[in-house]
């Protein structure tokens, strides 16, 4: 099984300060990184570090090559990112001292995306195959549906939450990952029971639904029933990419034998150690780091 993820490419500009910068206020930073990020370019590293034959679409500019090299790297095929003559998205990051964040995004050619380069991309792709989509680029609903018409099978993180989401085609999503924020921005519900059974009305009983809750886990629902994962207690140190992470190691786990309970371990796992590490997709953790912290717990 292929996975195309068609998402954004992001050079990230993360500044450790003391706190979230107020309005009005000058904040110097305590520290500076220039990185690779982008919630597609992550869940593509995070689904390649968990094992998966990855394929990355999306656009750059000449000012982002670094980012193919990062994805080279970690194992993802970049032969379906287009570079254009404009400027690579990019985010300014503040973390503070507790690891929160707050982002600032400039799409750039993440915003460049026509609907010949999705039907071209999508070309190489048939039933089968996965693709998994956020909310950082153009025309995602386009995707949606002609990914759909191919056969694939369509997860969608619609991060970061926008209004415009609710008129996008999600009866046809089979995966939808989304945290509480999300949900709330989709539905109008803050409780996740609400939010779980407000999609369902309105969009597709079929979908499959996992809703992630930060410290207090992850709740995971299909046609089965409900399964409820807690999060690990650990002092964050940057919570950059943890959903990221989260999104594909679930993804990579379940779709190699559909064990949801061993998916949702192995997620919440891999982003516990993402959130002790700096930066986005570089404090991603491989498949072996993974694997001996499950040990670790479970001893
Ligand atoms: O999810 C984290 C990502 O969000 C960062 O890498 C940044 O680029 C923004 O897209």
């Amino acid at each position: 099984m292929r996975i195309l993820v068609f998402g954004s490419l992001n050079i990230d500009h993360t500044y450790r300060v003391s706190h979230l910068v107020r309005a009005g206020e000058t904040l110097a930073s305590d520290g500076y990184q220039k990185s690779e990020g982008g919630k597609g370019l992550n869940q593509a590293v995070a689904l390649a570090k968990a094992g998966m034959d990855v394929y990355m679409a999306g656009a750059i500019g000449p000012d982002g090559t670094f980012l193919l090299d990062a994805l080279r790297a970690a194992n993802v095929n970049t032969d379906l990112v287009k570079t254009l003559h404009c400027a690579t998205g990019h985010a300014m990051i503040q973390v503070d001292e507790d690891g929160a964040n707050s982002i600032i995004l400039h799409s750039g050619a993440n915003e460049q995306i026509t609907l010949s380069m999705i039907d071209e991309t999508l070309s190489h792709f048939a039933a089968g195959d996965w693709v998994l989509l956020q909310n950082e680029i153009a025309h995602v609903d386009e995707i949606i549906v002609r990914a759909k018409q191919r056969g694939l099978t369509v997860a969608l993180n619609p991060s970061p939450a926008s209004a415009n989401i609710r008129l996008w085609r999600l009866e046809l999503v089979d995966l939808l990952i989304l945290n509480e924020v999300e949900g709330k921005d989709l539905t109008g519900e803050s409780e996740p029971a609400d939010i779980i059974s407000s999609i369902h009305v309105r969009y597709s009983k079929r979908c499959k639904i996992l809703l992630t809750l930060g410290a207090q886990g992850a709740i995971y629902v299909d046609e089965n029933g409900a399964l409820i994962e807690r999060a690990l207690p650990v002092t964050p140190v940057d919570t950059t990419a943890a959903g990221d992470t989260f999104t594909g190691y679930f993804i990579a786990q379940y779709a190699r034998d559909k064990n949801v309970r061993a998916a949702l371990r192995c997620a919440t796992v891999a982003s516990a150690l993402t959130i002790q590490r700096q930066g986005a997709s570089r404090s991603i953790p491989d498949q072996r780091e993974v694997i001996e912290a499950m040990h670790k717990i479970e001893a």
